[in-house]
């Protein structure tokens, strides 16, 4: 393998960075973070390090769901910009060497689109077969409800023909019908329409309920035949419509399933797929401070093909979703991390953010980073997570770790200039409120999460072998460290972190190495000696974390 080859699979060494233009700069000062806001931003995010952003949807909405219930696929919301805004936007991100995906979520469409309305006038309507109806009275489907605080099933009654239409989530989003070649074609449109200005691809929403057509009835002849050659079919189209575009898919399933997902050894269906169950195992191990279960679901990650690639996060714009651990490991992570009811959320996440979690600590919140950005796969981040923004739980809902951006210590954290009742929700109050944590105070301070982030980041790309190369568990005596081995043809790199608060000397054992070779630290300044067995004793603080290159003699890489 060659550097060069992380430009043609780009995303396997990026980092991605996921923001709601709605919420992260207003520069018309109508309240609501807009596209020309967002450009303003660019070079926060360039400077930071991040090579690709991801764009929650900015399509018009009915609001039933921050933008996941699109009425025009087409469109533009008005709040937030037009189509040339979106293509500055895009053009300048390109200049500075940004890549940009957007949201793909053509699961379902909301209730007040067009299709929909026409399709629910009559059963004979053209648009009829844009979505999935019944006529029959469904079944108990209470058990399948993404949403169990609103929705209690599946189907739903609509009065004007007496039938029932499918909606995986709100009753608010009909479920569009995927069976119907029209519908697929005008899915193929929407790819085609905005990879024509320009993106890089698509973060898809909700990719196993696209392709469950279980709704459609009974018979095999009423569901789609290969819903994996559908995906095959998309990607395949994207292929051929750009160069290099990606699609990201949601998938939260056993890795043996998302090994499906990807096109198994084909690779030839979602391009990415986040990480859901090592992020999950993650806060097991975090609430246990026992490295166990992140080592364990790190080495049951199915091999993908070599252009596939995992997606890691520790926070995304959702709850915190503990749905793959058991009952009783939930317990613990809500027991750590989020034990009042007010935290949780369907009775399988919390609507915090990582710092107030970790009680603060800024010792925690940045070995936690340091292993996001250690682990194989493509690190994610949400944004605020460069600043340590915490979360506004009296907004009771997932929107809770969607308030602004926190720019600066000024009124509405600088992100608008606005009254504080005309933005899209509160701006953080308390602790992690803008007095306390802004871009503008932390670009400054050189000892600022905002600077760890900037050197993780960068010396992340210069690691291809983190992300990218061969992944080993190192055996060491400490249950709560992680120590981990990534090797590349052209060299390798051990990470260590301990999600403990005892300090602790970790002996490592490294193969084929000797006294020629020498660990460099990477974070910080040091070298550790290898005796000539290949073995090595290296010290560690309490929740303390290193980044070490093997050297061997004669390495022309930087150290
Ligand atoms: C995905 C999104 C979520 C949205 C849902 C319905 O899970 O991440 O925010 O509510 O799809 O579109």
């Amino acid at each position: 393998m060659r550097v060069s080859d992380t430009a043609d699979l780009w995303w396997k060494n990026a980092v991605l960075y996921c923001l709601d233009v709605e919420t992260y700069m207003d520069w018309d000062d109508d309240g609501t973070g807009d596209f020309p806001g967002l450009v303003q931003r660019l070079d926060h995010l360039v400077d930071l390090g991040v090579t690709c952003l991801w764009l929650m949807p900015f399509y018009p909405t009915a609001e039933r769901d921050d933008g996941y219930d699109i009425t025009d696929f087409y469109g533009v919301d008005p709040r937030l910009g037009t189509h040339g805004d979106v293509v500055e936007l895009i053009r300048t991100a390109h200049d500075r060497g940004l890549r940009v995906i957007v949201d793909l979520v053509v699961n379902h469409t909301s209730d007040q689109h067009p299709w929909f309305k026409e399709s629910r006038k009559s059963t004979d309507n053209p648009y009829r077969d844009w979505y999935v109806w019944r006529s029959d009275t469904p079944p108990d489907t209470s058990d399948q409800v993404v949403f169990p605080d609103q929705e209690d099933s599946i189907w739903e009654l609509d009065e004007k023909t007496g039938e029932y239409y499918l909606h995986q989530f709100y009753k608010t989003q009909p479920d569009l019908n995927v069976t119907n070649p029209l519908v697929r074609d005008e899915i193929a449109k929407i790819v085609g329409f905005w990879t024509q200005l320009g993106i890089d691809g698509f973060r898809m929403d909700a990719v196993p309920f696209l392709l469950d057509t279980s709704g459609n009835g009974d018979g095999e002849a009423a569901r789609l035949p290969d819903p994996h050659g559908y995906l095959r079919d998309i990607r395949a189209f994207l292929d051929r419509r750009t160069n290099g575009g990606i699609l990201l898919g949601e998938v939260n399933l056993p890795f043996e399933q998302q090994l499906e997902f990807y096109g198994g050894a084909d690779g030839d269906e979602l391009t990415m797929q986040f990480d859901f169950i090592g992020m999950q195992a993650t806060y097991l191990s975090l609430a246990r401070g026992d490295a166990g279960p992140l080592a364990t679901a790190l080495q049951g990650r199915p091999a993908t093909a070599p252009d596939s690639q995992w997606a890691t996060f520790v926070r995304n714009h959702d709850e915190l979703t503990l749905d793959k651990l058991t009952e009783p490991e939930r317990q613990e992570v809500f027991a750590a991390f989020g034990p009042e009811p007010e935290m949780q959320i369907y009775d399988r996440g919390l609507i915090r953010r990582l710092p107030p979690m970790l009680g603060g600590d800024p010792r925690r919140v940045r070995m936690v980073y340091s292993l996001l950005f250690s682990l194989p796969g493509t690190p994610t981040l949400f944004y605020g997570e460069e600043i340590g923004m915490g979360e506004q739980l009296s907004v009771g809902s997932r929107l809770a770790v969607r308030t602004p951006m926190q720019w600066t210590s000024g009124t509405n954290g600088g992100f608008s200039r606005a009254r504080a009742s005309k933005l899209p929700g509160p701006v953080v109050t308390g602790g992690y409120a803008p007095e306390f944590v802004n871009v503008a105070d932390q670009r400054k301070d050189p000892d600022s999460l905002l600077s760890f982030f900037r050197l993780l980041i960068s010396r992340r790309k210069e690691c291809p072998e983190l992300g990218w190369g061969s992944f080993e568990v190192l055996e060491q005596p400490h249950a709560a460290v992680l120590a981990h081995l990534c090797s590349w043809d052209d060299g390798a790199l051990v990470a260590l972190h301990n999600l403990g608060p005892e300090p602790v000397v970790v002996p490592v054992d490294l193969d084929g190495c000797g006294a020629e070779h020498l660990l460099a630290d990477l974070l910080v300044e040091g070298t550790t000696a290898v005796d000539a067995q290949g073995r090595a004793e290296l010290a560690l603080e309490g929740y303390g974390y290193r980044w070490l290159r093997v050297v061997a003699p004669g390495t022309r890489r930087l150290l």
